[in-house]
């Protein structure tokens, strides 16, 4: 099988997301890293792109050169990684697709509902996918937890409950370092801090596990350090379009929590308990019975997290290789072979339709809101 062709924009020298995606993509043989954007400095992307391996033809000096370059080319690219910042993620997802190149965005998709929308109308049209990087959904455990809430092994899912939260803006003395300030400025960050970077992923994990949709919200904002004008803290209540319960905590001032992303699921006959932290187990209680590890690797899984199971047993698997399940799933899905798993445009769009909903709630004292996006009312 010839592999696909790969290319990437963002994610240049010493970025925090760009070597995920590099050893994702790579990491089972499935895509050729052809062509790259790397950098904001052009000459920086370039040479950084050649030492990778692209050839100098393909290694670009900005985007708009890359698609033109790629655009006409018999072997141009099949797929393009975009992991710029954030406000540039609309304007570079629909130019692409609107190419004929399918996309993994990073998230969030967009700033706005509406281009969240414009996103999902324009897969739609140019028929390519558009997959969004919601990578924690990709660890086999995560996968073992869904399949086992479709299988009805913990019943109805009354009850949903999840953290994001990380202590590394807590700080307040290094509130002015630039690599954290353009978090909470609206002219770089848009209309949210904290919930938009970290607690969509959270929310996200939610409707992925408990295979359902959030309906409605209730939040509280806070800026816990006074010169923050967006969010650093927040809690979300939400409710979702099958009466499950939702409770959402995301924090950046939680000091001595690490990366303090977990959820519980709570069913009419059980419990499920995953933590990013300790990404190879998944802790399962059936009511009235022993709290039980499930293992990634051990037989008897369901069938999506032994696919997504690639070191043996009680190995640690990390996230680089959660990262390259979605390669994979991805890599699928371009040669026809859905994969329902993939987190695709409609899954940003509703976390941007969150995003703002969650904005308006705080400002309102938590009223409650519909947290869905025009589309999919
Ligand atoms: P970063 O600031 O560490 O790196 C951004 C990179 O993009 C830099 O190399 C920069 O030179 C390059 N860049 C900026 N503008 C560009 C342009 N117009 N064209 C080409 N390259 C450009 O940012 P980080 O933390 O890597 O975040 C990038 C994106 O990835 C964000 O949208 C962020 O939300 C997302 N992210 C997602 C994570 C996940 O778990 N899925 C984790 C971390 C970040």
């Amino acid at each position: 099988m010839t592999k696909l062709k790969w290319g990437m924009i963002g994610g240049g020298e010493g970025s925090q997301i760009g070597p995920a995606h590099r050893l994702g993509a790579q990491a089972d043989g499935l895509f050729e890293f052809s062509a790259a954007a790397l950098d904001h400095r052009p000459e920086q992307g370039r040479e950084y792109a050649q030492r990778l391996g692209v050839a100098a033809d393909r290694a670009y000096g900005d985007w708009q050169e890359m698609l033109a370059g790629e655009k006409h080319r018999e072997d141009r690219i099949d797929l393009v990684t975009v992991a710029t910042p954030n406000a540039t993620h609309f304007e570079i997802t629909k130019a692409f697709l609107e190419a004929g190149i399918n996309v993994l965005c990073e998230k969030p998709m967009t700033m706005t509902v509406e281009e969240g929308e414009e996103i999902v109308r324009v897969a739609e049209k140019t028929g390519q996918i558009c997959a969004v990087n919601y990578c924690y959904s990709a660890y086999p455990m995560v996968r073992q937890a869904r399949a086992m809430v479709r299988a009805g092994e913990i019943g109805k899912v009354r009850l949903v409950v999840t953290n994001f939260s990380h202590g590394h803006h807590g700080d307040a003395t290094d509130a002015d370092n630039p690599r954290v300030r353009w978090r909470y400025d609206p002219a770089m960050a848009g209309v949210s801090g904290q919930f938009a970077d970290c607690g969509i992923h959270a929310l996200h994990m939610a409707s992925f596990i408990s295979d359902d949709e959030v309906e409605t919200l209730s939040a509280d904002f806070a800026s816990t350090i006074a010169s923050r004008e967006l969010e650093d803290d927040a809690m979300v209540n939400f409710r979702m379009s099958g009466g499950t319960v939702g409770r959402l905590w995301t924090s950046s001032v939680a000091i001595g929590r690490q990366h303090g992303f977990d959820i519980q699921v709570f069913g009419e006959t059980g419990g499920l308990r995953w933590a990013s932290e300790q990404p190879n187990q998944l802790i399962y209680t059936p009511v009235g019975g022993r709290t039980q590890i499930i293992e990634k690797g051990e037989g008897g899984l369901h069938e999506d997290a032994q696919r997504l199971s690639r070191v043996a047993i009680a190995h640690p698997e990390g996230f680089p290789l959660a990262v390259a399940n979605i390669y994979c799933d991805l890599a699928d899905a371009i040669r026809g072979e859905t994969r329902d798993g993939l987190p695709t445009a409609s899954d940003g769009v509703r976390s941007m339709a969150a995003v703002h909903t969650a904005v308006a709630s705080a400002k309102e004292n938590g009223a409650w809101m519909d947290a869905r996006p025009p589309i999919f009312r």
